[in-house]
């Protein structure tokens, strides 16, 4: 018995093993050496009988088949180079080729975590000089690179936060604060750190309620976790309330800085008052992310927060013009990844930052905004999508409208909104996110897409509205034109009745 879901995948490719024909060619060693031969056959000899192959098992495949074999699986795949990617909280960013030529330079590949120091002064100055430019944009004190993510550098603050509350004898502190608009790692972070979550709910504007904050804020609080914007692409006006409250209790501010992009050379966390912050350099320094490649999410702290951060920091010896790493961390959290962290992530982040220099971030945040705007102007209008909170002002570098009014007209959900957006060569929107909003569909389109990119996208969307109005079932059965059909959900992800994917295989369709 097969699923609906596979059922409706139309088009599975087949594995290269499958592909596999006896005979055929697509390498040409040359001759071996026969003095080479010779010894490799007096090594083998001294391998035990039990354990030599004679078959390897691999595929057999000409040269164009290969290539056309990964030409197809890539064809398959979408990403920030296929097209408009608009995943709102996700900075789904074009990442620039140059950064990854740079990076393939073998003084970056071929390097050693453990090779000396002096060989590797230039990898050192590479990081040393990041941080000074992440110290600018931020207004922190020192940055540790380890965290390989967002959600591992929360983890990692919540534990500065905590190793810094018990140094001052404040062990009382057991409760993070979180707003209900907050991304699902901002809370996990905190529980993972030992914390117990109190939730302060949104205003009508969207921000964090004052004057519930007051309330439920006492000293057993020992911090706040918030990004600003927020989810919903609001600025919190009244974050110096906040710092205060917060403050007032000996508590600390965590900035989640997944939502930087929009204030990039316009407002600093450290500025606003926050002690502590995570980048995503794999968003806002638009390194490639999700299947693209690793993350690096630095954790930069204030002053009096440094001695807490994990080992080793780089340094610089002025007096020696060396670069060094400092392993004399007493106070420190500890170590949270190998070494210091994804390093071909930081290049790549360096070489953006040298690219696009202090003015061009400002543009950056400014047309990331512009952009977001401008589309949130034109769908607004459109049947069926509404705006909540705060309908009079201005986003930042994102959006998020509901589609509830569509769900009550027309049966046609976000899901099958964003269903549909993949049959005309689209990415989905981020849906369902923030829970504090009916049939969200957060939209990010970032400062890399032309206006002529937004109107299209925007074309597109209005026709799908017109359809879930003329035709609903179009859209519900939506997506048609890729290659794999709707999924079933349920049975995609529940363990007992996931199809194991030999049966996947074996019951494969092809058009
Ligand atoms: C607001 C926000 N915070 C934190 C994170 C976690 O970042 P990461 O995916 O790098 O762990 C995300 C990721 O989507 C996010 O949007």
């Amino acid at each position: 018995m097969i699923s609906n879901g596979y059922r409706q995948a139309r088009w599975l490719e087949p594995t290269v093993f499958e592909l596999s024909r006896s005979g055929a060619v697509g390498v040409d060693f040359p001759e071996l050496d026969p003095e080479l031969e010779k010894s490799l056959k007096n090594a083998f000899k001294e391998i035990p009988e039990d354990l030599k192959r004679n078959d390897l098992g691999l595929p057999e495949l000409s040269e164009l088949e290969v290539v056309r074999h990964f030409t197809r699986l890539s064809q398959m795949n979408y990403g920030v180079n296929s097209g408009m990617y608009p995943l709102g909280s996700c900075t789904m960013k074009y990442n620039p080729a140059i950064s990854e030529e740079l990076v393939d330079d073998e003084r970056i590949t071929y390097i050693h975590p453990l090779q000396p120091l002096e060989t590797i002064q230039g990898c050192l100055e590479i990081m040393w000089r990041l941080e000074q430019i992440l110290k600018e944009i931020t207004g922190m004190a020192r940055f540790s690179f380890q965290p390989a993510a967002g959600a591992h550098g929360e983890f990692l603050g919540c534990l500065i936060i905590r190793a810094y509350h018990r140094d001052k004898g404040m062990l009382h502190k057991n409760v993070m604060i979180v707003p209900d608009s907050a991304h699902g790692t901002n809370p996990a972070s905190a529980a993972m750190a030992g914390y117990e979550v109190r939730v302060v709910k949104s205003d009508k504007d969207g921000c964090v309620d004052i004057e519930m904050l007051e309330k439920i804020v006492d000293e057993n609080v020992a911090g706040i976790m918030l990004t600003n914007p927020n989810t919903l692409g609001v600025f919190e006006k009244n974050i110096d309330k906040i710092v205060d409250i917060i403050h007032g209790v000996d508590g600390l501010l965590y900035y989640d800085g997944a939502n930087l992009n929009a204030l990039l050379g316009k407002v600093r966390p450290a500025d606003m008052g926050f002690d502590i912050v995570h980048l995503n350099l794999h968003k806002t320094f638009s390194t490639p992310h999700g299947g693209g490649g690793p993350g690096s999410g630095p954790v930069g702290v204030v002053e009096k927060l440094v001695d807490y951060l994990p080992p080793p920091l780089v340094e610089y010896d002025e007096k020696e013009d060396i670069f060094y790493l400092d392993y004399n961390r007493p106070k420190s959290v500890g170590k949270i990844k190998m070494f210091y962290g994804n390093f071909s992530v930081l290049v790549k982040a360096y070489v953006y930052l040298l690219r696009i220099g202090g003015e061009g971030l400002v543009k950056v945040a400014e047309t990331s905004v512009l952009a977001s705007n401008y589309l949130l102007h034109k769908i607004r209008k459109l049947k069926g999508i509404t705006l909540p909170y705060a309908p009079e002002s201005p986003r930042k570098h994102e959006f998020v409208v509901s589609l509830s009014k569509l769900y009550k007209e027309t049966g046609i959900s976000a899901k099958d909104v964003a269903k549909r957006l993949l049959d005309y060569g689209y990415h989905a929107p981020t849906i369902y996110f923030p829970t504090i909003v009916e049939e969200a569909f957060m939209i990010e389109p970032t400062e890399s897409e032309s206006k002529k990119e937004i109107d299209n996208f925007y074309n597109v969307l209005s026709k799908i509205i017109e359809e879930a109005y003329e035709d609903p079932e179009k859209i519900k059965t939506a997506p048609h034109n890729t290659s794999v059909g709707r999924v079933d959900e349920f049975r995609a992800s529940h363990p007992k009745t996931m199809i194991p994917s030999w049966r996947i295989y074996k019951t494969r369709e092809r058009v």
